[in-house]
């Protein structure tokens, strides 16, 4: 009797070795202590089979080998939950993770940079469709069909008749047949050409255009409040120049250039050689346009302008690659 207690017990002992976590634990403990199928439980059964002054001193040896087994498997059960409270200790004095924080996209960062520069003179931002008629792209805006100037347009027209806007152009005769005078507006938005995609085109771009309708507008106004917008977005030194140009919807008609940021004017690849870098369109108004809107044109006159927001944003931070902004390269993104 002796030995095989001795036996269980070095059993009992080896099993509750293994055993790595509260499961085994539970099981191992039913196998020997269970009431009912334990071998201890058994033993201490199968003692009525024996001679009644042999039962004190086998009894009390059961009894002691049980408890021998009941505190290895307290001990173990202390070790499991000591080692999963090891597991999940966490050190409160850690630095954190920082959590990974999006951006805005350069173009959004520049489009936001330019209304808040208008907005602080005075225009409001709306918005129109990206797609249009081609009454409001072209023929409001004094470009009947047979205008050769059209086809500087060359547009994506779609199956329904209409076409996606290749300026934000028509947004200014939406707003001056709902409105009258005094108009100050910008218009951001995207806008579509058939072009094909190199450094410096892409199908699809960002414009910001610009309208200012009152009694007594002049070309002064218009070459002050670009002037202010060219120092607030690219420097307040920066030198800035007007140059004659041509669009159907303005008469007189010019573009801005800004002092090449590259070579300051020396001449080089960016400005190619010119010195100077084209920043955006404008001009006064053309009466053609005020008469389709029903706007007298004696009494009125407007400014107007257009400058391309992916242009505005690559010569501010001098990127030479138009795709760049298309691309959601995060080593491009994340610089900005
Ligand atoms: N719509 C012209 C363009 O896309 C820019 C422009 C707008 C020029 C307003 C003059 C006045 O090229």
């Amino acid at each position: 009797m002796e030995s095989k207690l001795k036996k269980i017990y070095k059993e009992a002992e080896e099993r509750i070795k293994q055993v790595t976590n509260k499961e085994e634990l539970k099981e191992v403990q039913v196998e020997f202590l269970g009431r009912k199928k334990g071998e201890i439980t058994q033993l201490l059964r199968s003692m009525t089979a024996l001679p009644s002054q042999e039962r004190p001193l086998i009894g009390k040896l059961i009894n002691e080998i049980k408890r021998k087994i009941q505190k290895l498997l307290e001990v173990k059960k202390k070790e499991i939950s000591e080692k999963k409270i090891e597991k999940e200790y966490i050190d409160v004095t850690f630095p954190g993770k920082k959590p990974k924080i999006g951006k805005l996209h350069p173009l959004t960062y520049t489009v936001e940079e330019i209304k808040r520069i208008f907005i602080s003179m005075g225009f409001q931002v709306v918005r129109g469709p990206e797609m249009e008629t081609e009454y409001y792209n072209f023929e409001a805006l004094n470009m009947p069909s047979y205008h050769p100037a059209r086809n500087e347009y060359d547009s994506f027209y779609l199956d329904n008749g209409y076409l996606l806007r290749s300026h934000t152009s028509p947004v200014q005769i939406r707003v001056m047949e709902k409105e009258s005078p005094p108009i100050r507006i910008i218009v951001p938005g995207r806008v579509y050409r058939r072009d094909a995609i190199d450094a410096s085109h892409f199908p699809m771009f960002h414009q910001v255009e610009g309208l200012a309708v009152d009694e007594k507008v002049t070309f002064s106004d218009l070459k002050g409040v670009l002037t202010s917008f060219a120092h607030q977005m690219f420097g307040k030194d920066i030198p800035v120049r007007f140059r004659p140009s041509f669009f159907p919807f303005t008469e007189p008609s010019a573009d801005m250039d800004i002092q090449c940021v590259i070579c300051k004017g020396k001449g080089c690849k960016t400005c190619g050689g010119k010195g100077w870098l084209e920043v955006l369109g404008a001009g006064m108004v053309d009466p053609e346009v005020f008469k389709k809107v029903g706007y007298n044109s004696q009494k009125y006159q407007g400014f107007a302008f257009g400058m391309g927001v992916e242009r505005i944003c690559m010569l501010k931070y001098g990127i030479d690659d138009i795709r760049l902004f298309f691309q959601n390269d995060l080593r491009f993104l994340k610089q900005f």
